[in-house]
């Protein structure tokens, strides 16, 4: 008897054969980008994207679906993929995401995600002590630092504002600190929270766009005399733009004195706990009451996999609450087994598969490891660019952000950005390289970030080459 639709797309055979197939098409894609064969990305502007797709859903074959994409994504497995912050995942941290993905346990209540809701416990225990935090710490797995960071202001501000805003709704007056160059989603969390542009303090950067800490008592002392309740104070570690990390040491002293909550954004670099060499970039992150790491970041896991971290643990429990539920009624056992009451989601991925596989099967060695090199590359790239002519460094990296421009002789001031600008677009189309940029003082530069296990430092000198072949055709190009 012929099967019906469903039971054809259900079929476990059918399953097991594609399965097969995609897996080694996979390894195949893997061995050729890990080994910097072809183009990082084959550049299509979105409207022929959009046709192509389009047109595929209409008369494309199944045959050579996960060949068309492959074809059409970009290769961040390529050592010369050097744009965004986000990790290669480590291949068996990939293969997690399909077990979590054909399972789909939702991780709500416990009973619908029983080996994840433990592993994410031990995965997050971990991270607690790896901050320094004592046994009281708890954290939870979340979908990415934007979530994550709204999450921990959330429970800040049910932790230290007078008002029960979360029963009693907002009337205004509430405020936060955060430098000038934190993430644009902490200051997306506020406007949620209702705070406004008066609720969201900017504290202006030093030069390296640290946060200027020695500004925060007379920032804190006009908003108190506004009328304004300061709740929360938000670190960067370190900042998207530059890598710069503000001085987690000063801001968690202030934030004592002052009694804020002091939220700590690692959604980058928080990683670096896990490494003897960089820790101490970290140095006070101990005294942050919540700390984000994103895991797809610096931590080899795929998209998306947060971890959000409470000093207290108490707190985590109190964000979504009516009150403290942290204990079972029926019984005194803490309830960290039911996801959903801490979390923002109500389904989530069971990400936890991902990094718990990966420190079973490595160790925790390998984050470190990870981390260790990047970080020691993004080093000796800077000293390349700092011993070649004609190339400007923001400033000197203090992770594997880095943000430069070309200076060539004779271009006044005021082309350079359009030069730059134009040098990236051409990286960009031609597909050898991939790398991304950021405006910084009024300036246009070309940004790193070595994500990349695989990027050697003779990458960096033939990025460096390509770039400046395609600033002079620029040039030539834009010659009168
Ligand atoms: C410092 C920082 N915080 C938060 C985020 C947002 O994290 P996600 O993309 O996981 O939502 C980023 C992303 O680049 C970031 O760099």
């Amino acid at each position: 008897m012929e099967k019906t639709l469903l039971e054809n797309a259900y079929d476990p055979q059918h399953f097991r054969e594609a399965g097969c197939r995609l897996v080694h098409r996979l390894a195949d894609h893997l061995s050729a980008a890990q080994g910097g064969f072809g183009k990082v990305l084959e550049y299509r502007e979105p409207r022929e994207a959009l046709a192509f797709w389009e047109e595929y859903l209409r008369n494309g074959t199944n045959d050579s679906f996960a060949g068309d994409v492959l074809e059409r994504i970009t290769r961040v497995h390529h050592p010369k993929y050097m744009g965004h912050q986000v990790a290669p995942p480590l291949p068996l941290a990939s293969l997690m995401a399909l077990l979590g993905g054909t399972l789909n346990n939702g991780m709500a209540v416990y009973e619908m995600g029983m080996a994840p809701t433990a592993m994410e416990r031990i995965v997050t225990d971990w991270l607690c002590r790896k901050v320094g935090y004592s046994d009281r710490a708890r954290g939870f797995l979340t979908s990415g630092g934007t979530l994550a960071n709204l999450t921990a202001l959330l429970s800040a501000r049910r932790n230290r504002a007078r008002h029960d805003i979360w029963n009693e709704g907002y009337s205004g007056g509430l405020a936060i600190l955060v430098s000038e160059a934190a993430h644009y989603c902490v200051d997306r969390a506020a406007r949620i929270m209702g705070l406004g542009t008066d609720g969201v303090l900017k504290v202006p950067v030093r030069e390296d766009f640290s946060m200027d800490t020695s500004l925060l008592p007379q920032m804190y002392r006009d908003a108190t005399s506004r009328g304004l309740e300061v709740f929360a104070l938000v670190g960067s570690a370190p900042c998207t733009a530059t890598g710069t990390h503000d001085d987690l040491r000063a801001q968690a002293e202030f934030c004592r004195e002052k009694n804020l909550w002091f939220h700590v954004d690692g959604a980058h670099g928080g990683a670096a706990v896990c490494s003897e060499k960089y820790r101490h970039i970290l140095s006070g992150i101990d005294g942050a009451d919540s700390v984000v790491i994103d895991g797809h970041k610096m931590m080899g896991m795929p998209v998306i996999t947060t971890a959000l971290l409470f000093r207290e643990g108490a707190d985590s429990y109190t964000t979504f609450s009516q009150e403290a539920e942290y204990l079972l009624t029926e019984t005194p056992e803490e309830d960290w087994y039911n996801g959903a009451k801490r979390t923002f989601e109500c389904t989530k991925l069971t990400s936890a598969l991902s990094w718990y596989a990966v420190l079973h099967q490595y160790g925790e060695g390998i984050f470190g490891a990870y981390l260790d090199r990047q970080y020691d590359l993004a080093r000796e790239f800077a000293r390349m660019l700092d011993g070649r002519e004609r190339w400007e460094l923001f400033a000197h990296p203090q992770s594997n952000i880095l943000c430069f421009r070309w200076v060539p002789a004779g271009v006044p001031e005021e082309a350079l950005d359009n030069l730059n600008a134009r040098m990236r677009q051409l990286v960009l189309e031609q597909g050898q390289f991939y790398l991304v940029q950021t405006r910084l003082q009024g300036r246009y530069y070309l940004r790193t970030t070595l994500m990349n296990p695989f990027t050697e430092p003779k990458d960096l000198e033939s990025l460096v080459d390509h770039l400046e072949a395609l600033g002079h055709r620029v040039m030539k190009e834009s010659a009168p």
